[in-house]
């Protein structure tokens, strides 16, 4: 039993975010990056609390710098000054602004496919340029397709991902040195999303910015603590990137939501134990998965990631197409590896973040749909 097996599948269904709403009721949604756990009772306290008071004006800069300093000093050591940072409406939107500032307009920007779809697509938005660097068969970075990609993109910028979605490699303080010296030798600038930074299972975070001074990262309780549709983030700019987000304009944070950032904020200081419970819970399930497939699924290959709440899997074996087929023959809702990236056909996303009983169902269905 996990906090995942606690929010019973018909009181999920009244749910009416995109997850629960994109298919009909007879689809089991395992696809995009919601999950299916009660919310963080701090968080809920902090809202009705505002709601109640109508706090429900402009937001006022400053207090997820605040709120997130203390959270990232005890998770990872990282010793951020709360007067450097600046909110933005949203990661994406904040990865945009930032990649705005440190380019020129239509300069190129390197992201490493299969890789979170928004990323392409907010760059292109922001008027700059995309070049690939594929990630290695390994779902890491691959050094020197960087290099060369980076060769490509002198006086562009770099949108990592970190950890990365959807293979939930975690970069190590050597990976990110090394990125840190072919970007400075390219004059590349690296621009990281750290939004999946709280979901580490295994292993150490080392924050980019802490291996790469004049990085700008971009943080949100958003994805930790399930609150996607409680918009708020925060750029953090490294030791030497400081001068560079003070130049972002005043507006940006105009797009705030007050709501969201008291959520984000609540999150931050004091769903600690909530948290705990998830990282065990995904722990529980990553095992859970990796019996179910192994018994009903044989041909997919799978390894659990260090982070994150995904699992990224090769259904190549199977044939062509296996997410719509898994929709249309086993109404299940999995994200298509395509759209990570041309080179990910054949390969799933599959949402970790649910009930044992959901699990075994989708893996049930997969059976069924791959035949
Ligand atoms: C890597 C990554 N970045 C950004 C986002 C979206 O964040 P936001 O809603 O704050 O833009 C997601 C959502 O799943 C994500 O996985």
């Amino acid at each position: 039993m996990t906090i995942f097996d606690t929010v019973p599948l018909v009181e999920l269904r009244e749910r009416t975010s995109i997850k629960w709403s994109q298919y009909p009721p007879d689809v089991l949604p395992c696809w995009v990056a919601e999950m299916d756990v009660p919310q963080p009772a701090p968080v809920v306290r902090a809202v009705t609390e505002a709601m109640r008071l109508g706090d429900t004006g402009y937001d006022a800069e400053g207090l997820n710098g605040e709120a997130l300093a203390p959270f990232v000093q005890e998770l990872y050591g990282w010793e951020i000054d709360a007067a450097t940072t600046r909110s933005v409406p949203d990661v994406m939107i904040g990865a945009a602004e930032v990649l705005s500032l440190v380019t020129e307009r239509g300069a190129p920007v390197v992201i490493n496919p299969p890789v979170y779809p928004p990323f392409a697509q907010f760059i292109e938005h922001a008027g700059r340029r995309v070049v690939r660097a594929p990630l290695g068969d390994d779902g890491r970075l691959d050094l020197d397709v960087l290099d060369s990609a980076f060769a490509r993109a002198s006086g562009g910028a770099y949108l990592l991902c970190h950890p990365h979605n959807p293979t939930g490699a975690v970069h190590t303080s050597d990976e990110l040195g090394a990125v840190g010296d072919l970007a400075r030798r390219h004059r590349v600038r690296v621009v990281a999303d750290e939004i999946h930074a709280p979901l580490v299972l295994r292993g150490a975070f080392t924050p980019t910015t802490t291996v790469i001074p004049d990085a700008i990262a971009l943080h949100s309780a958003s994805k930790a603590f399930n609150l996607a549709g409680l918009k708020s983030a925060v750029a953090v700019p490294g030791p030497d990137a400081v001068d560079d987000l003070a130049r972002l304009p005043e507006i940006i944070r105009h797009g705030v939501s007050h709501l969201g950032t008291i959520a984000h904020a609540a999150a931050y200081a004091e769903g600690r134990s909530w948290l705990a419970e998830v990282l065990d819970g995904l722990r529980a399930n990553q095992a859970l998965v990796e019996d179910l497939l192994a018994a009903q699924v044989p041909k997919a290959r799978w390894e659990p990631p260090a982070a994150t709440y995904f699992a990224w899997i090769d259904l190549r074996a199977y044939g062509a197409e296996p997410s719509r087929r898994l929709l249309q023959h086993g109404r299940l809702a999995v994200n298509d590896g395509a759209t990570f990236g041309a080179a990910a056909e054949g390969y799933v996303r599959l949402n970790l973040a649910a009930s044992t009983a959901t699990l075994t169902e989708a893996v049930r269905r997969m059976r069924l749909a791959l035949g």
